[in-house]
């Protein structure tokens, strides 16, 4: 299975996205986001999300398989994310890949969406150390997790309300900069000051566990109680407040447990102040750090295909009845 082309579909929340990988080489990375759209909501709305997967599923597996430079018998199976996400987006992309893998008689495999995030840096040259420690954080989840191998995961701790990506998107609404808010606060925090206004690190003291619901609270205080507020001091105050508490508890978990390897990844391990945070602390303990490239950490699908190699290679695969689940905890157990 290492070197045969596996096509991948991603298509839990609001990128429609297709694959092609082999091995750990991402031969073509695909995707439709549909940002735009729910942008005039603030946020993703199921329906027309799972009307927008049904829209772009098509060209955008073509133009996946196409950019790959292969033909679709070249392919030699299929994989999709089937949990954890939006139930009608899921199906769009599960009922496409299961078509796929009828018609071509090719294996077809589910992925569980943060499997995907995990092994997102597979994409990377060189060895990849495990066990290591993995810093998860997207706009659904906020998790430390040991990853003991590819396959076997065991969550240490997570967010006790807010993921971190919510508490970037909440903040960007609460100052006007559009939805989805990482990168616009990223943008406008390169202009300002990040000391100007002071905001709460929630849970300081709890190395395992995190929580981001004060802070959506105190930006929202802020903005009420400050007439001229300058926006680019707010959201560079922001960031470094979601910066320094993902940094400081992941250097301290990885510190403690004694892993050789940090990993950062999900839709905010986008964040250069939280990559650049991180790769220094991991230089300062003298161990490994490890990030995909950008394309890799928003919603991919390339991400799903490496995850499939790892589990193909295994002899893994499902079958025509593979169903989608909204909600489904990481595979905890090696299924070696
Ligand atoms: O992993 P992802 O694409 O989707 C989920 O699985 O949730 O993560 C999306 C999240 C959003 O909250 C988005 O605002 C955040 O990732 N994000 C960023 C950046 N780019 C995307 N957060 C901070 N800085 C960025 N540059
Ligand atoms: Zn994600």
């Amino acid at each position: 299975m290492n070197e045969s082309p596996v096509l991948a579909i991603e298509s839990s929340c609001d990128e429609t996205a297709a694959a092609v990988v082999v091995g750990r080489r991402v031969l073509s990375n695909v995707i439709a986001s549909q940002a735009e759209m729910h942008e005039k909501w603030g946020g993703v709305v199921p329906e027309a999300a799972a009307r927008a997967h049904v829209e772009a599923i098509v060209p955008v597996v073509r133009n996946a398989v196409m950019s790959a430079g292969l033909r679709y018998s070249e392919l030699r199976a299929v994989a999709v994310t089937n949990r954890p996400g939006l139930v009608g987006a899921l199906s769009v992309g599960v009922t496409a890949a299961k078509a796929i893998s009828h018609t071509l008689k090719i294996p077809l495999i589910g992925i569980h969406h943060l499997e995907g995030h995990l092994l997102s840096i597979l994409a990377i040259e060189g060895d990849i150390p495990f066990p290591h420690l993995a810093l998860i954080v997207s706009g659904g989840h906020t998790e430390l997790v040991a990853v003991q191998a590819p396959g076997g995961y065991n969550i240490l701790g997570e967010t006790r309300d807010d993921a971190a990506g919510e508490a970037f998107d909440k903040g960007a609404r609460l100052l006007g900069l559009g939805y989805p808010g990482g990168l616009a606060i990223q943008n406008a925090a390169s202009s300002g000051n990040p000391n100007a206004y002071p905001l709460p690190e929630g849970l300081r003291k709890s190395a395992y566990e995190f929580s981001f619901s004060g802070l959506k609270t105190a930006v929202n205080r802020l903005v009420d109680s400050t007439p001229n507020l300058n926006v680019a001091d707010a959201a560079a105050s922001l960031q470094e407040t979601i910066v320094r508490s993902l940094s400081r508890k992941a250097l301290e978990a990885v510190e403690e447990l004694g892993y050789s390897a940090l990993s950062l990844v999900g839709g905010v391990a986008a964040n250069q102040s939280l990559r650049d945070r991180l790769q220094a602390g991991c230089q300062r303990l003298g161990i490994q750090f490890l990030t995909p490239p950008l394309s890799l950490c928003t919603d991919n699908a390339a991400m799903i295909g490496l995850a499939a190699v790892t589990r193909l290679s295994r002899g893994e695969q499902d079958s025509l009845d593979l169903d989608v689940w909204p909600n489904s905890e990481l595979p905890r157990l090696l299924a070696i």
